[in-house]
């Protein structure tokens, strides 16, 4: 029997095959990404007919995800409420930003609910690992470790005795099993590894972690596969020489994306901010043109958050215009509504804009806070202190309502605000010794910050507490 031809040439970003190399990727683009692959052990083929299953009808019982809460909070949120059991979680995450420092917490987290939470490290010796535990004061914590890379040898071992509730893969890259020919880290061998992991999840109902290492380009290194392949996806991330970090969910199963978890990087490992606002306001510059803080709501978490920009005469032909954090779509349309119907001039300002902390807000409930910002930068009229911004910008100028209105004011009242600008349709119950202002448009804001003589935060509306 002839075999089909073999698609060897694999590109190590995407994970498309060929049967011929090339210089680029024909499926995505990217230069010198094919590497010669083994071809996967081909199945031996066995014409049988199928086994018989029963199929149900849509209206039946469910049960409940089942689902293994760490006891870590944060994590917990992020993964919505727990590790389904049976589940394969992909982190991704920069070399050094802590994913194993992470797994190793969370490891102990599980193992100390007298659970069984197996750590396996393809990259770190045994020592290394338990170096790092007693950085983090774990080295009591009922958690089993091991340095191996052979995909077999460690299911083979874990079948064996009672099966984890919780095993820690620290990386898939550098995994590998006999199924396939490749040399690990390639796509071939990653994507047959993660497979052989995922089968082992699913029949003993063990919850899995695999590590993944991000490329300089920000994607899980080869395993855009491995993505498709898990249960859920989560990324660690930092900034720079910032030391807080932190856990999002990009794809869950089982749960919501859009919650995130705080953690500060100490000397002792990580701690979990409950109250991430405080850190991310904490290094506040109080008094200083072009900075307001936005209200605003990550998944189901109250977050404030200061927004700065920077408007300043442009010394070359096209202004420049540089975002961190925020979508530059939408400030652009800030910036158009502001040009087209307050009658601020732009056009001739380089505009920056951050926000503080290396969050990414993507809430457009950011619009006014940003608009704020914008418009203290550029008529240095510094906003003040007590306030919080928040509000959706339309086309036409007018400032629209945003959800939980309440839980945003709660927020701030909490970290000692006062006060509230925002759209005038928000109703809403006020906390005591708040007050709101309203903006029925955003020329309102622009008038109340840079208007002639107006005080800053002339009340515009009647809705006072
Ligand atoms: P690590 O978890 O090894 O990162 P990753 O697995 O994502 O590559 O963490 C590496 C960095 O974290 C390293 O620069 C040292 C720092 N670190 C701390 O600051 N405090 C700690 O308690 C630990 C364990 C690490
Ligand atoms: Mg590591």
């Amino acid at each position: 029997m002839m075999a089909a031809r073999a698609q060897n040439f694999v590109c190590q970003s995407c994970g498309a095959a060929f049967p011929r190399w090339a210089g680029r990727c024909e499926a995505c683009n990217a230069w010198n990404t094919l590497v010669e692959e083994g071809a996967a052990a081909a199945p031996a083929r066995s014409r049988h007919k199928g086994r018989l299953f029963v199929i149900e009808p849509l209206k039946g019982q469910t049960h409940e995800t089942p689902r293994l809460a760490s006891g870590m909070v944060e994590f917990d949120r992020v993964t919505g409420g727990g590790l389904v059991r049976g589940s394969v979680l992909l982190l991704g995450g920069d070399p050094g930003i802590g994913k194993s420092t992470l797994l190793l917490e969370v490891a102990a987290a599980f193992a100390r609910g007298n659970r069984r939470a197996v750590y396996i490290s393809g990259e770190e010796a045994v020592a290394q690992v338990r170096l790092r535990a007693e950085r983090l004061g774990l080295t009591e914590a009922a958690v089993e470790l091991a340095a191996e890379t052979s995909v077999e040898d460690i299911i083979a071992t874990l079948l064996h005795g009672t099966t984890p509730r919780l095993l820690v893969i620290d990386s898939i890259q550098t995994m590998w099993t006999q199924a396939v020919e490749a040399a690990p880290g390639t796509v071939t061998q990653v994507r047959a590894s993660a497979g052989e992991l995922i089968r082992f999840a699913k029949r003993t109902g063990a919850a899995v972690i695999l590590v993944g290492h991000v490329t300089k380009d920000g994607q899980i290194a080869g395993p855009r596969v491995v993505e498709h392949m898990v249960d859920a996806v989560l990324s660690f991330e930092g900034e720079g020489s910032q030391q807080f970090r932190i856990l999002r969910a990009i794809k869950n199963r089982f749960g919501p994306t859009d919650e995130i978890g705080v953690f500060e990087m100490t000397g002792t490992g990580l701690r979990e901010i409950a109250n991430p606002s405080e850190l991310f306001l904490s290094e506040r510059e109080l008094g200083s043109p072009g900075t307001a803080v936005f209200a605003g709501i990550e998944g189901t978490r109250p977050l404030l958050v200061e927004i700065q920009a920077l408007v300043a005469p442009t010394t070359l032909g096209t202004p420049r215009r540089a975002v961190v954090g925020w979508d530059p779509n939408r400030l652009s349309m800030v910036l158009a509504v502001l040009e087209a119907h307050c009658g601020v001039r732009l056009s001739g300002h380089d505009v920056y804009l951050n926000v503080a902390g290396g969050l990414r807000i993507q809430e457009p409930a950011a619009d006014v806070a940003a608009a704020a910002a914008l418009v203290s930068s550029l008529a240095r009229a510094p906003l003040a202190a007590d306030a919080v911004y928040f509000g959706e910008v339309s086309l036409s100028g007018a400032v629209r309502p945003v959800a939980q209105t309440a839980a945003r004011l709660k927020e701030a009242q909490k970290l000692g605000f006062v006060r509230a600008i925002v759209p005038e349709t928000a109703r809403t119950e006020v906390p005591d010794g708040f007050s709101l202002s309203t903006l029925g448009t955003l020329a309102n804001l622009v008038v109340d910050i840079a208007g002639d003589g107006t005080p800053p935060l002339r009340r515009v509306g009647r809705q006072d507490a």
